[in-house]
């Protein structure tokens, strides 16, 4: 009877053990799942090759930088922040970690590729290929190169 009771024990306590094993594998396969949908900031994003090879075509002078610098403060400031910080109310809200244009990385990238981001956006990141025209994009271009850090 006690060689029963403590052989009834020891299945269930195999049972268990599967058990967990099985919650755990499931735990650990859904984590890696979340983390790989929403990689950290590290994981650089780059334009193909071909965009970022674009020339600007709109020449950078006074006119076309406030031009720029409206549509920023209308469209972008909000999550990127008034002077390019990446702390615009929306981004502390939606808990988004948009792009910094103060820091040195994005003072590397092509205006190409800048055009192309901004163009076609990615995700927390709205698409501006139809909400304003090529010359708009490249004004604005020309105003985040005004913006500190470079
Ligand atoms: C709703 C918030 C939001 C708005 C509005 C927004 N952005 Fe972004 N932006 C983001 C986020 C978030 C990222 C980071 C995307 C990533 O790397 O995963 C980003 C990234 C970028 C990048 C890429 C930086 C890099 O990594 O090279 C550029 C360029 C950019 N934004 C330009 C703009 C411009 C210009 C505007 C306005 C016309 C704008 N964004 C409006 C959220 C926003």
């Amino acid at each position: 009877m006690i060689q029963l009771f403590f052989g009834a024990r020891s299945i269930t306590s195999v049972r268990h053990a599967l058990a967990f094993s099985v919650f755990a594998a499931i735990a650990f396969g859904s984590w890696s799942l979340i983390y790989a949908e929403d990689p950290p900031a590290a994981v650089k994003w780059v334009a193909p090759a071909a965009q970022a090879q674009k020339t600007n075509p709109v020449a950078s002078n006074p006119a076309s930088i406030e031009a720029g610098r409206k549509i920023y403060m209308q469209r972008c400031a909000k999550c990127h922040g008034e002077s390019g910080k990446g702390d615009g109310a929306d981004a502390v809200e939606l808990k988004l970690h948009p792009a910094k244009f103060t820091g040195s990385s994005i003072h590397d990238e092509s205006d190409g590729a800048l055009f192309w981001k901004m163009s076609v956006g990615k995700k927390g990141m709205p698409d501006f290929a139809k909400r304003l025209s090529p010359t708009d994009r490249w004004n604005v271009v020309n105003f985040l190169r005004t913006l500190g850090g470079s």
